[in-house]
């Protein structure tokens, strides 16, 4: 597992690089062009260099020091090290690894430790090296590397319908590349002030769980429970850009850990067609968001009884560390009571998608597996409202020399509130309690392409309007007989708190004995709110290629702030 890997090659790269480096010490000048060199000398290591580096039975005098040469010596290091790192480290792993898993473990586990851990006979495997491209203080090398190990690791595991097992993780197959960071370099021994080691990319991560003297499949939900558990933590606890600092040479490494860069704020409006996962009834669904999937930074929605088109509307905030390469996942499970929830579907939105302050309104299609692609079945859609500002924007985007008429509504908002307490963070708190009031207008244009309801072929529509927060209601007139009415009426509401309503318009068709559900779509009134009106043909959930055309218009009151 990727964690383990990283707590080992963490070890046995700093014992490899000291006593490399000890040795390369005596015969170099201690200037500090030179050691930036002689860190990055895996990579860049001359015969002569090797020569001064390398015991005589590693390096024959013939040696070109080619890449194989590099990765043969840092193997045959390893490989040595291997039997006292694997009695070293089943310690050290088991008080370290367990706390990290706790943080990941499914709500379905109340506890989780390791009551067997040994690494095995076989070391991991060097296959790739090579030295990026850094800052001028630090030298960045990332490795290539693979295990095919035989660890015998037995996690006991307890339930919350109060099972109790032994778990084994059997054939556990690993490759990723690692990215070792060795900043800041310096003028004392070993040349740098500290190391950090990430996973820069997972390349493969293979692993079998199987009940000691049991079968898994009997007790259903735990098996995708704990697998989703390991990879999570895998995923997260030491992929870029997370990473793993060891000082040392002592000093105040701060700087280097993972800081906060940006907000991303989403707002989870709906979803459409989700794959029915209950036998009796619709599957109650809610949804887990996170960037990481720390238990403590992942949130959940509400659930919706009985549902197979929800509607949340509901808002959430998270913190990004790095734009690059962290992406929002969202996950969205069938809610079983006290038994493991069912995956319905998930979906992941690479947050360098996004434009920094820029709302973003998109539909994210569900899968079933994120990594491979298992099956081609649909399993709904989610539809989602993001948007991201970097922390230090407000001197930038929001520059107070811009006069406030370019300015939109939002960013108005936001000045405001950046203007009174001089940063983002704290006006994203500020935003919170500040109300947007207005006039919202909305006219009903026309309809395309319904679907015919009628044995006639025709229908007789007419378009519902509802805000969802206030519970406001209004409705069209009747227009009979046709697959493409044309209203033209226009509806006028008064909203308190444009920044979390949702306006929701549903056409029927109108029966003497009640009325049909034709289709529907469902807005928030961010973009009403951004660019003050806007014509737009909407395409009709629930049907094939029927349209509605709308003109929504935004007539602010007042911001106020409680
Ligand atoms: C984000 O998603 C991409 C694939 O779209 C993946 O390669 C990458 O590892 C993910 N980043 C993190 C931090 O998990
Ligand atoms: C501030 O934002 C700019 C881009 O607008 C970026 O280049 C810079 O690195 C950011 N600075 C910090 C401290 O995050
Ligand atoms: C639509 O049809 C109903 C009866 O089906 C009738 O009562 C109503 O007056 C008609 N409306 C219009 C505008 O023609
Ligand atoms: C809707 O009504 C307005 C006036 O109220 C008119 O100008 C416009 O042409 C009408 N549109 C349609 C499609 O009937």
């Amino acid at each position: 597992m990727g964690f383990l890997v990283g707590y080992v090659l963490g070890f046995a790269f700093g014992v490899s690089m000291i006593v490399g480096f000890a040795r390369h010490q005596h015969t170099r000048s201690k200037r500090r062009t030179d050691l930036a060199a002689a860190v990055a000398s895996f990579a860049r290591m001359t015969v002569l260099d090797s020569r001064k580096l390398l015991p005589d039975k590693l390096c024959p005098s013939w040696v070109v020091f080619s890449e194989r040469q590099k990765l043969n010596w840092l193997n045959s290091h390893l490989d040595k090290l291997w039997p006292y790192i694997d009695e070293a480290a089943s310690l050290v792993i088991k008080s370290s690894v367990e706390p990290v898993l706790e943080q990941y473990k499914s709500a379905i586990l109340v506890s989780l430790e390791f009551s067997k851990l040994t690494l095995g006979t076989v070391a991991p495997q060097f296959t790739g090296v090579s030295i990026i491209d850094g800052e001028s203080d630090e030298v960045i090398m990332e490795l290539e590397l693979q295990w095919d190990g035989n660890p015998k690791i037995v996690l006991d595991i307890k339930t919350r319908v109060g099972i109790s097992l032994p778990i084994q993780v059997k054939n556990i197959g690993f490759t990723g590349v690692f990215r070792i960071i060795f900043k800041p370099l310096v003028d004392e021994l070993p040349c740098f002030g500290a190391l950090c080691y990430s996973l820069r990319e997972k390349k493969k991560l293979d692993f079998k769980l199987k009940v000691v003297g049991g079968d898994l499949s009997s007790i259903p939900g735990i098996s995708d429970a704990l697998e989703e558990t390991i990879r999570d933590a895998v995923e997260d606890s030491i992929t870029w850009p997370v990473r793993k600092i060891i000082p040392i040479v002592p000093g105040d490494y701060s700087y280097l850990e993972l800081k906060q860069v940006g907000i991303l704020e989403v707002k989870l409006i709906e979803a459409k067609d989700l794959t029915n996962k209950d036998i009796i009834g619709k599957s109650d669904p809610f949804v887990e968001l996170f960037i990481r999937p720390l238990r403590d930074r992942l949130k959940t929605s509400k659930t919706i009884d009985n549902q197979m088109n929800p509607i949340w509307n509901e808002h959430f905030e998270f913190s990004v560390e790095d734009v690059s390469t962290q992406n929002l996942t969202i996950r969205v499970h069938d809610h079983e009571g006290i038994q493991a929830s069912e995956l319905i579907g998930c979906a992941r939105l690479p947050l360098r998608e996004l434009e920094a302050g820029k709302v973003k309104d998109v539909w994210l299609k569900l899968v079933k597996d994120l990594e491979v692609q298992r099956d081609q079945k649909n399993r709904g859609q989610v539809h989602l409202e993001i948007l991201y500002y970097p922390l230090n924007a407000s001197s930038e985007l929001y520059n107070p020399f811009n006069s406030d008429s370019g300015m939109t509504m939002m960013e108005k908002v936001f000045k405001h509130a950046s203007d009174t307490v001089g940063s983002l963070a704290s006006a994203s708190e500020l935003k919170k309690e500040v109300i947007i009031r207005g006039v919202l207008s909305v006219t009903v244009i026309s309809a395309e392409n319904l679907p015919a309801t009628d044995l006639t072929g025709k229908s007789d529509p007419f378009v519902m309007l509802k805000l969802k927060k206030s519970e406001q209601k209004e409705k069209t007139r009747v227009v009979n007989d046709t697959l493409n009415p044309v209203w033209n009426q226009t509806f006028e509401f008064v909203v308190e708190d444009g920044l979390h309503e949702l306006l929701i318009l549903e056409v029927y068709d109108h029966d003497i004995f009640g009325k049909d559900k034709i289709g529907r779509c469902i807005m928030t009134l961010t973009r009403a709110i951004l660019e003050g009106e806007f014509t737009e043909r909407f395409p009709l959930d629930g049907t094939e290629s029927g349209r509605l055309n709308v003109h929504v218009k935004w007539a602010p009151q007042t911001i106020t702030r409680d």
